[in-house]
């Protein structure tokens, strides 16, 4: 498809999320929003991204690690001087550059892939993305002329009365040839109004030019959708959550309830899985096949389970992993646990992982048996087979060797397990 490079704007504070965080590192479903841009960077067969940073620019590099090239904007004047900090790096360049903003994470991958193909098959200098969204306020809208062409991008604080209730409104993706690109931005001039460089004034200056420009609009308008402020980020969190269960379901995972489940982006789940009502898989969990989660479980990260795992009601697991049917059916927590397959974990059974100043680990072999309202103070290990007995409290350090027993408070160990 040619080469394509994409510069991705993500250097603002976010004044109106009201928040020490920049704004392209809140989370949607376990992610931060910027991840989702350079997801659709990558799906438009992006070689290379620039991200352009600014307000606490070194947590936004420390997220997004070495993948793409990071670049400074020293003093946040606008998206206009934010493209233009690229420059230097893509003096040679003579290819298309996608532009994407940082606080976009609705964007759909086909339609962006989809623009940048009419892009290069019109031979357009600019095609950008419009949305015809029902609410406006804030977007930049489109300008055209009788005939239907664009002309301009009007941005909200600049609209007369009769352009704000223009309903097509500006995304912030433009795929534009390099060399126009950049020689159009040295024209653009300050906004006295907000005291910024405007992006969007590149298209009225193509259009003075009697450049060609072409547009693209999303078939479903909230793709558009930019977050500014919490509530738009409950938006972004309502619809990503959507997709998610939809493509879970078409895998082959029951879902009981979409309206109360909670699973969070690059969870993996196998099929014949149920996830029952209230339950919330947090980021950075694999679930195996025919597992039963919850109704009221919660799944955080760290958490590895494997095939034909129950974790039932009232239920927390964090940082651990579990072997192929183990059951751990209610009441319960471990964390940093390591548990084999075919383990019964009674009912209330508590890892007590944390000593007030480190996280411990326990250990519980294959079969082992966990009676009811046990509480292992790790670090502990329980040998393959060994049984704990209910109301039991394993103190920290112990180890019960295979096929051994633990009971009482504190748990004395013996060596082979009793049979009733
Ligand atoms: C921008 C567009 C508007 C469009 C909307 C879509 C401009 C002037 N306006 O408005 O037409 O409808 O996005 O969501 O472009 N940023 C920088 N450096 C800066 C300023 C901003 O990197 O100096 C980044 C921000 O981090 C953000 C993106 O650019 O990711 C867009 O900035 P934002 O302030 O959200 O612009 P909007 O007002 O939403
Ligand atoms: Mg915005």
């Amino acid at each position: 498809m040619g080469d394509l490079r994409t510069v991705i704007l993500a250097a603002g504070k976010g004044t109106r999320m009201r928040s020490d965080v920049p704004k392209v590192l809140h989370e949607v479903c376990g992610k931060p929003i910027v991840e989702y841009v350079l997801d659709a960077a990558k799906a438009a067969g992006s070689l290379k991204t620039y991200v352009v940073v600014g307000y606490k620019g070194d947590a936004v590099k420390k997220q997004l690690g070495s993948g793409p090239i990071m670049i400074r904007q020293p003093k946040l004047s606008g998206t206009a001087d934010a493209v233009r900090r690229v420059a230097g790096h893509l003096k040679n360049y003579r290819g298309d550059v996608l532009i994407l903003c940082g606080d976009t994470p609705l964007l759909n991958k086909t339609v962006i892939k989809g623009l940048v193909v009419k892009h290069k098959n019109s031979k357009a200098v600019c095609t950008f993305l419009t949305a015809a969204v029902g609410d406006p306020q804030g977007y930049g809208r489109i300008i055209r002329d009788d005939r239907g062409k664009v002309v301009a991008i009007r941005e909200d604080k600049d609209a007369l009365d009769h352009e704000r209730n223009i309903a097509e409104i500006n995304v912030g993706v433009y795929c534009v040839q390099s060399r126009a690109l950049f020689g159009v931005l040295k024209r653009i001039r300050l906004n006295e109004k907000k005291k910024e460089f405007y992006l969007t004034d590149i298209i009225d200056l193509f259009h003075q030019d009697g450049s060609r420009i072409e547009t693209v609009m999303t078939e479903d308008p909230v793709e558009g959708l930019g977050v500014n402020t919490k509530e738009d980020l409950a938006v972004a969190e309502r619809v990503i959550r959507e997709k998610i269960l939809k493509n879970f379901m078409r895998d082959g995972v029951t879902i009981v309830d979409p309206a109360t489940t909670y699973i969070d982006a690059d969870v993996k789940i196998g099929k014949d899985t149920c996830i029952r009502p209230f339950t919330i898989v947090e980021k950075d969990v694999r679930i195996g096949d025919r597992c039963v989660i919850g109704p009221f479980a919660r799944l955080r990260p760290g958490v590895r389970l494997g095939n034909g795992v129950e974790i039932g009601n009232f239920t927390e697991v964090s940082r651990t992993k579990i072997g192929n049917k183990t059951l751990m059916k209610h009441f319960s927590f471990l964390g940093d646990a390591l548990v084999g397959s075919a383990v019964n974990i009674g009912a209330g059974t508590i890892t007590a992982n944390f000593d007030g100043v480190r996280k411990n680990q326990t250990k519980i072999g294959n079969g082992a048996f966990i009676g009811s309202d046990s509480i292992l103070i790790a670090p502990v290990k329980i040998g393959n087979k060994a049984v704990v007995g209910a109301g039991s409290v394993v103190t920290k350090g112990k180890v019960v060797p295979d096929g051994g027993m633990a009971v009482g408070v504190p748990a004395q160990i013996k060596a082979r397990r009793e049979r009733g």
